[in-house]
């Protein structure tokens, strides 16, 4: 490991040693502050000893103070400013005709380099489709996966086969929720475009099938984005037709270029919001158990 703590400028006030959530810095016999050699490969490489230390004295690999590291900006979001930001935000499916400039998602995007993740490294990749033409290419496709679904759950040798290969929570979204909004033809094309709403660009989170960590880590990704998208005057909203289609259908995965190694998680369809909303929705459904 190419860690280092560099003795010249260290403080020895082993903040350090207090903050590494696995415990891999330590003192040593000659008295200073060290990783611990045969700890070194559990590092989480979540930077967090270099960002406490106060004479920049740690480098972790793949890290430097120059490239990863910002002025701890203050942070002027209390509670409430909190709660106003997270509650004027709407799952948007109502687009102007605006494409979204490269700039403005590339910023969007960014806002993921400070995200959590369960282990390490974060192996989610993501994919843009920042042209409507490539994902109305699509949609014929995801229709027709939406219709088969109808089948498969009408039929009972199917659902078993997905039960057993997708798990229950799979089976259970295909047949309480895209089933009866297929039965109802609520996704038919012939009323318009309500896959992805017209919207000008997706946003897709997949990752290799055995990547650890992958789906809670893409669904945070996707979460962080679609905050962002809000203060950045853009909406978007949380679609997981697409990534069901493309995980089936292997010309969907095609036109999006999805790896066939890969799965596709959740997508994210945004663009600049056509309509403004009146109310913040409260829904208080969350379940909680208090253990005291
Ligand atoms: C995992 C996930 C998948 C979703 N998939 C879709 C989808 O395929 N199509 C859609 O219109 N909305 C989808 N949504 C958005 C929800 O319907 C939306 O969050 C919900 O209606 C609440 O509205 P709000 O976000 O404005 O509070 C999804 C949300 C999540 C978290």
């Amino acid at each position: 490991m190419a860690n280092f703590i560099n003795q010249e400028t260290c403080k020895k006030c082993k903040l350090c040693i207090e903050i590494c959530p696995v415990n891999i810095i330590g003192v040593d016999s000659n008295s200073l502050v060290n990783f611990i050699p045969e700890r070194e490969s559990i590092c989480l490489k979540c930077g967090q000893c270099m960002a406490v230390c106060h004479t920049n004295s740690i480098k972790i690999e793949g890290y430097s103070y120059e490239k990863n590291f910002l002025k701890l900006p203050d942070n002027e979001v209390d509670y409430e400013k909190f709660i106003n930001f997270i509650s004027s935000r709407r799952s948007v499916r109502n687009f102007k005709d605006k494409p979204v400039e490269k700039q403005v998602i590339k910023q969007i995007l960014s806002s993921l380099d400070y995200a959590p993740y369960g282990a390490e490294p974060n192996k989610v990749e993501i994919t843009i489709v920042n042209n409507r033409k490539i994902i109305e290419n699509s949609l014929p496709l995801v229709e027709k996966f939406l219709d088969d679904v109808i089948k498969w759950v009408d039929n009972p040798i199917v659902s078993r086969i997905i039960k057993h290969k997708k798990g229950i929570e799979t089976f259970n979204t295909l047949k309480n929720h895209l089933y009866p909004m297929s039965k109802l033809e609520n996704y038919k094309l012939k009323y318009g475009d309500r896959i992805t709403r017209d919207a000008p660009a997706l946003i897709i989170f997949h990752a290799k099938k055995n990547a650890e960590e992958h789906t809670n880590n893409a669904l945070i990704y996707a979460t962080y984005a679609m905050l962002a998208l809000h203060s950045a005057g853009l909406g978007g909203t949380m679609n997981g037709i697409m990534p069901a289609a493309i995980n089936k259908v292997e010309k969907v995965r095609k036109i999006f270029k999805i790896p066939e190694e890969n799965e596709a998680i959740i997508s994210l369809i945004i663009g600049y919001p056509k309509y403004k909303y009146q109310k913040a929705i409260k829904r208080d459904a969350k379940k909680t158990f208090w253990i005291e």
